[in-house]
């Protein structure tokens, strides 16, 4: 058999997204090596407040994720494992070529995912991310510092979870010209929205939203469509050129609805829906918004139900086209897999 590639990874944060991934990275490992002729090993975990792993050859991924939610001092000791690296040791000082950046969002400075993601960039190390305050707020510098640095950046589950928004744009959209996108990309509030028609309570609907993972760790950031702000700012910028950061988006969200708004919408044949769209305007600029829009049940955005997910490019050769698909929880560790393995195409 021909030379195996074995990328070494660490990742800083073990949350839904990063236990997701580490879960697909163990059981797509004979595909990964079959179809397209590299392995995985995972070296280093950091997080906040459970502690941090290196392992130089490998952690046993069975033992990773039967950790779940608790201190990583619950991995087995043995001989080679360190305990208690910084998250600047395990970025700078460990034999991992990749950093896997998927740490809680933050939408004011972004860090400290930005100053990680900088640092492992100018380490030379790949970078993968989840995070979506680094993409809303410093994408420009980063894919500048990549490019600089020969490093692979690889952001696609920053937009719409596992569900591929952005490399169906690069790849699939390749030739055409984007010139606007909208649609439900917040899965938090898509979710409340589908369990209030439905009749059950907001803050019940937020609070399982919340046990399910894919709130935010202030679901406020949800709620109040700073999620969705950020998402769509990341859109504009990689799609269609713009230069927005997430304050320039006109934004509100969903926390004023109540039961009589979604009956009311109801009676009339509409439904409530947190709408992101961004349209490059005839002067040349991208006006984004993000709003609480009552849409006619038959519009196709209207169908979209619970963490689910959907977003239509306006694209000048083929007019509109929608992708539909998870938007948030353990799949958008999928989108990290398939860096993963655009990161192996773009050096092979
Ligand atoms: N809180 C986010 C959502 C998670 O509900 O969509 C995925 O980005």
């Amino acid at each position: 058999m021909s030379d195996i590639t074995t990328y070494k990874l660490a990742f800083i944060g073990l949350g839904t997204v990063s236990q997701g991934a580490i879960g697909y990275i163990r059981d797509q490992a004979d595909l990964l090596r079959d179809q397209y002729g590299f392995a995985l090993k995972v070296v280093a975990l950091y997080t906040a407040r459970r502690g941090s792993l290196y392992q130089p050859a490998g952690l046993d991924l069975d033992r990773v994720l039967a950790i779940g939610r608790n201190s990583l001092d619950q991995y087995p000791d043995d001989p080679n494992l360190k305990r208690g690296l910084s998250m600047a040791a395990i970025v700078d000082q460990t034999n991992a070529d990749v950093i896997i950046e998927a740490s809680p969002t933050n939408f004011d400075d972004a860090q400290p995912a930005l100053g990680t993601i900088r640092t492992a960039m100018q380490a030379g190390k790949h970078v993968i991310t989840a995070n979506k305050g680094p993409l809303a707020l410093a994408y420009a510098e980063l894919k500048a510092l990549a490019e600089r640095q020969g490093v692979y950046f690889g952001y696609e589950g920053t937009v719409m979870g596992g569900t591929p928004a952005l490399q169906f744009a690069r790849l699939s959209l390749a030739g055409m010209t984007i010139s606007g996108v909208r649609g439900i990309v917040n899965s938090t509030t898509n979710y409340i929205l589908t369990q209030m028609e439905a009749g059950n309570d907001y803050a019940a609907a937020l609070a399982a939203a919340q046990r399910l993972g894919f709130a935010e760790t202030d679901p406020r950031g949800d709620v109040d469509g700073h999620d969705a702000a950020g998402k769509l700012t990341i859109l504009a910028n990689v799609l269609l050129g713009a230069d927005l950061k997430p304050d320039d988006v006109q934004r509100s969200g969903i926390s004023a609805l109540t039961s009589a708004d979604i009956d009311a919408a109801r009676q009339s044949g509409e439904r409530w829906k947190l709408i992101a769209d961004a349209h490059r305007q005839p002067d040349g600029s991208v006006q984004a918004i993000v709003r609480a829009e009552r849409l006619p049940v038959t519009d196709p955005l209207a169908g979209v139900a619970g963490v689910t997910n959907a977003l239509s490019f306006e694209t000048d050769l083929l007019g509109p086209l929608t992708i539909v698909g998870a938007g948030a929880g353990p799949q958008t560790g999928v989108a990290i897999l398939s860096d993963l393995i655009d990161l192996h195409r773009s050096r092979h």
